[in-house]
């Protein structure tokens, strides 16, 4: 049996007459009526349903994410259950993939996806997104994956997966097909009440020192520095950056283009006690960032689960 786990979105979304201009309501139409909207889905198999979340995923919050988790271990452990779908927004549906992916052991397939219109669009793309869902978690192929991400007829898995495009039916993209996903699930072991606050600071032309500041002395506990170019980190940010060093703050270089921020390459991060994303977005190395500070890894503890996590 599949279990579906709904939390709103787009797929669940409908038009706001009110709002005029083509806006719609994510997260409005409930799991039942979407499952009705879907032909050919009782030969899939047998599947259950249940609405955990109603969101639109801008508003998906870290607790959200522990909330997602812990329903589908649930689901893991309840005989019978062969895989796992989520219906998700599509705007954070790459962080809430990869935050399971990381604390999911690796087994049963777990597949995300959404949609880019509306249920009540005339051309909606949430039931074919829907199918190919749980058609892809009952299959024995996708096991020790970890988890995976459906849109538009493609998959992908969570580690590579990105929101590309702002609107269109071919909105994400991946350099890793579903097929070469590896599981990873190495916070698999931790059930944490709550996760500690990580911030992202992006960089760019003239980006004020002073956020830094307002971050820590508002409770961050990580900053993951979303760069220019090879994780260039501006000179008027290094007083305050070692400064929240100083508190104990942790501090990943990043960069806002694709590809590896090295360790050491384009910053004496040895020396200044700065961790290094790889290749992971901003989004994802936070992520990452967080799991490492919940299970109470520090120092080289850190930056081995980021290095290793970020390729
Ligand atoms: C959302 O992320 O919940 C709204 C946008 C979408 O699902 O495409």
């Amino acid at each position: 049996m599949i279990h579906l786990l709904a939390t709103g979105g787009t797929i669940a979304g409908e038009i706001d007459p009110e709002a005029g201009h083509g806006r719609y309501r994510a997260g409005v139409r409930p799991v039942e009526a979407l499952l009705a909207a879907v032909p050919g889905l009782a030969d899939a198999g047998p599947l259950s349903a249940r609405q955990i979340l109603a969101l639109d995923s801008k508003d998906m919050a870290p607790a959200d994410w522990l909330a997602i988790l812990a329903a589908t271990r649930a689901s893991f452990a309840e005989p019978g259950c062969d895989g796992v779908v989520i219906l998700h927004g599509t705007d954070t549906l790459e962080e809430t993939a990869w935050f399971l992916h990381l604390t999911l052991p690796a087994g049963k397939p777990v597949v995300l996806t959404g949609a880019m219109r509306p249920a009540d669009h005339p051309a909606a793309d949430g039931p074919a997104n829907l199918l190919a869902a749980v058609r892809l978690a009952a299959r024995p192929e996708a096991r020790g994956k970890g988890v995976l991400v459906v849109m538009n007829g493609m998959a992908f898995g969570a580690r590579r997966v990105v929101k590309a495009r702002c609107s269109g039916l071919d909105a994400f993209e991946s350099t890793e097909p579903w097929q070469a996903a590896r599981a990873d699930g190495r916070f698999a072991g931790l059930a944490p009440d709550a996760l500690p606050r990580v911030d992202i600071l992006p960089g760019y032309a003239g980006a004020p020192a002073d956020l830094i500041a307002a971050s820590v002395a508002t409770g961050a506990r990580g900053l993951v520095l979303a760069l220019c170019g090879h994780g260039s980190v501006p000179s008027a940010w290094l007083p305050a950056l070692r400064a929240a060093h100083r508190q104990g703050v942790a501090i990943v270089r990043g960069s806002r283009a694709s590809g590896r921020v090295e360790p050491d390459a384009n910053a004496d991060d040895s020396g200044e006690g700065w961790l290094t994303a790889g290749d992971l977005p901003p989004p994802k190395a936070r992520i990452a960032l967080m799991l490492g500070l919940a299970a109470g890894l520090s120092g080289d503890g850190l930056r081995a689960a980021l290095l290793d996590c970020g390729g």
